[in-house]
């Protein structure tokens, strides 16, 4: 039997990516992300859409040919059909219907967040894929999540944020020091010459698996103001200890609540995903933990944290296997729970 070969499509936010997946190996994966949104300090729904269109058929054209194949040997098409912003969404999956349409192939809708969690399964994603049951701590731009992964299409949030997420967080308080969009990976680069214990900011104390990532953005504004009017040079002269001390603050509200979890499910099988994985402190202080827990840890490689179409694919494959198709009706939708 010839394998399958499944092209993935993401447009979800501001990264517009195509990629070709063959029995869980990677060929292709292109990603064109949209720098137009940088002098807004933050993504512009409506030139997002406008990039996803100028983007998706030079991206899709790459794709297929850095996997050096042809349009006729496509299987399936896997796209986002959400979580995300509508009108980035709407160009995706009107991409993938038209292209699904023209091919006489299947159409396969795939949840976003359901693709940060399986990107591990990708061939090269991990050494080894988590077991299930699995606990994913998926933390990106949208969302923050705790979610007991019992099989692939079998999952359960424990908790989830009640106001931003730790993607966010990262990105808003990077607004507040004047840095710019995204600021997750820039706080992350700065905060490898800074002191983490510098400065505390105020941690959440919320029962159960939940987050909340309002209060330490809030108590960050509050002491920067304060400190500004002593000395307006505050953030230049402490960029470095402010990025530390704020990355340090954002992992451990993390780690917090996802030991919690772990432990009351007696969960020794520990993953990350989702954009904020992409963070060393992040994944220097799992690695940490799960020494001292005792856990297996799984840390995505790079590219596959960020959003990206390979982890797409993976799931449109495996949704292929089961025949779960999508009728050419359907719609993108911003919201999609797990
Ligand atoms: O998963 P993703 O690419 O898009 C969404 O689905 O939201 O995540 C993007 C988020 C942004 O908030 C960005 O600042 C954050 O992930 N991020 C990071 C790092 N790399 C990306 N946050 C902290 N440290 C990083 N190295
Ligand atoms: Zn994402």
């Amino acid at each position: 039997m010839s394998k399958s070969v499944i092209l993935g499509i993401e447009s979800s936010c501001d990264d517009t990516s195509a990629a070709i997946i063959q029995e869980n190996i990677i060929l292709s994966n292109t990603t064109a992300s949209q720098k137009i949104h940088l002098e807004y300090g933050g993504v512009v729904p409506e030139l997002a859409s406008r990039a996803h269109q100028q983007n998706i058929i030079p991206v899709v054209n790459q794709a297929l040919s850095q996997a050096n194949i042809q349009q006729k040997e496509i299987c399936a098409i896997g796209f986002t059909r959400g979580p995300g912003l509508l009108g980035s969404l709407l160009v995706g999956t009107s991409f993938a219907k038209s292209l699904a349409m023209a091919l006489d192939i299947p159409l396969i809708e795939v949840n976003h967040l359901h693709a940060h969690i399986l990107a591990h399964f990708i061939e090269d994603a991990n050494a080894s894929p988590p077991e299930f049951p699995f606990i994913c701590l998926t933390v990106s731009g949208g969302h923050s999540l705790i979610v007991l992964v019992k099989d692939y299409f079998d999952m359960e949030v424990l908790g989830k944020s009640i106001d931003d997420a730790a993607g966010e967080a990262f990105d808003k308080i990077g607004k507040i020091m004047n840095l710019d969009y995204p600021a997750g990976p820039i706080i992350d680069q700065l905060s490898s010459r800074g002191n983490e214990n510098a400065f505390q900011f105020s941690k959440p104390n919320l029962e159960n698996y939940n987050y909340s990532f309002s209060g330490i953005k809030t108590s960050v504004l509050y002491f920067i103001q304060k400190e500004l009017k002593k000395n307006p040079q505050f953030i230049e002269d402490n960029l470095h200890d402010l990025c530390a001390s704020v990355q340090k603050s954002i992992v451990d509200i993390l780690l917090k609540k996802l030991q919690k979890a772990a432990d009351d499910y007696k969960i020794k099988e520990i993953a990350i995903a989702g954009g904020v994985s992409a963070n060393s402190k992040l994944r220097s202080s799992l690695q940490a933990l799960s020494k001292e827990k005792g856990w297996n840890y799984y840390i995505p490689k790079f590219e596959y944290t960020t959003d990206n179409a390979a982890m797409i694919a993976m799931v449109a494959q495996l949704k292929y296997k089961r025949g779960e198709f999508t009728d050419l009706r359907t719609t993108a939708t911003a919201k999609y729970d797990l």
